[in-house]
């Protein structure tokens, strides 16, 4: 079975929900404390064994390159400066791996965003990850995208990862329906888009990472517009579920949607609160910012 060696990162989307932020700046360059929520997937990717990171570009195309390219002028003025190990962390960046980018013209939804990939990745299995969903794992755990391309390796069945979330919250998610084989093993028997309330049948939500055969091209060429008016990749799965199987991997880690306005502040302190500089200012302000908010 092939080895699954490309990741597809879709950053394209409009970003309307951190508008006036996304103005001009791409909702995946908005730091995480300091480093871009973009960064962290990348380096996910990578960590995984992933060798060469194609990247779905919309608006902001420029930044993002620039940000993933070597920056001479600033390692060479930090060096001058005596700041050496800030101009090595920015070297760093640049040495990460063999990235690619492809520009999506038109923001017509994830699954047309992936397909803009077709041309780059080809005839193998791919890996793909939004470029706003992370995901923490334990420093003795694979990464969250790393955890799919071993359950590929296991059975050659496309899989998506999933996160058990209340049932009246599913109707946010892509819900997959279907049954646990093993802790981290799940079987889908059907895929549904943002199902309507009341409508629920499953707590398993699809989040963020992917590993696709690449079958899923004529599926997607296929799709046509569906919620919202964009190709859903959602609907895409299904029909792959339908011909040839799909499974689900509840991941092992804790994902967080960096691309909604909570989930952004919880990205944030989490971060800080893994950081040993930042931890304790992290608490102290949280309890400070928890009285004063109680006594309003
Ligand atoms: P989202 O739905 O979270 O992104 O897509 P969005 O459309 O930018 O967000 P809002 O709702 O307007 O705030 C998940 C990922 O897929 C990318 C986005 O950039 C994001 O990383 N995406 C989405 C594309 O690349 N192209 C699209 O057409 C849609």
């Amino acid at each position: 079975m092939a080895r699954v060696r490309q990741a597809v990162i879709p950053v394209a989307g409009l970003g309307t929900r951190f508008l006036p932020a996304t103005k001009v700046v791409p909702k995946e360059l908005l730091p995480i404390v300091d480093k871009p929520t973009l960064q962290y997937v990348v380096e996910e990717a990578f960590a995984s064994g992933i060798e060469h990171v194609v990247l779905i570009q919309g608006r902001g195309k420029s930044a993002i390159e620039d940000h993933f390219d070597t920056s001479y002028e600033l390692e060479d003025t930090l060096d001058k400066r005596g700041k050496s190990a800030e101009a090595e962390m920015l070297r760093k960046i640049s040495r990460l791996g063999q990235i690619s980018s492809v520009r999506q013209k038109v923001a017509l939804g994830l699954g047309h965003a992936v397909l803009s990939a077709k041309a780059v990745i080809r005839d193998e299995p791919f890996a793909v990850l939004l470029g706003d969903d992370l995901y923490r794992t334990a420093p003795d755990k694979r990464p969250g995208i790393g955890q799919l391309m071993d359950a590929f390796a296991e059975t050659g069945l496309g899989q998506v990862a999933l996160m058990t979330v209340p049932k009246d919250e599913i109707h946010k998610y892509g819900a997959a329906e279907g049954a646990s084989e093993g802790p981290h093993r799940f079987r889908i028997s059907a895929l549904v888009e943002k199902p309507p309330k009341g409508t629920e049948k499953t707590d398993k939500a699809v989040v963020g990472r992917y590993v696709l055969p690449p079958d899923i091209w004529a599926i997607l060429e296929a799709t046509k517009p569906g919620k919202g008016g964009e190709i859903q990749l959602t609907d895409a799965l299904d029909v792959l579920r339908e011909r040839q199987g799909l499974m689900g991997v509840i991941v092992d880690g804790r994902r967080v949607d960096a691309g909604d306005k909570l989930g952004f502040l919880e990205a944030n302190l989490l971060e800080a609160l893994g950081r040993p500089e930042l931890k304790d200012g992290t608490v102290a302000l949280m309890r400070q910012l928890i009285a004063e908010a109680e006594r309003a």
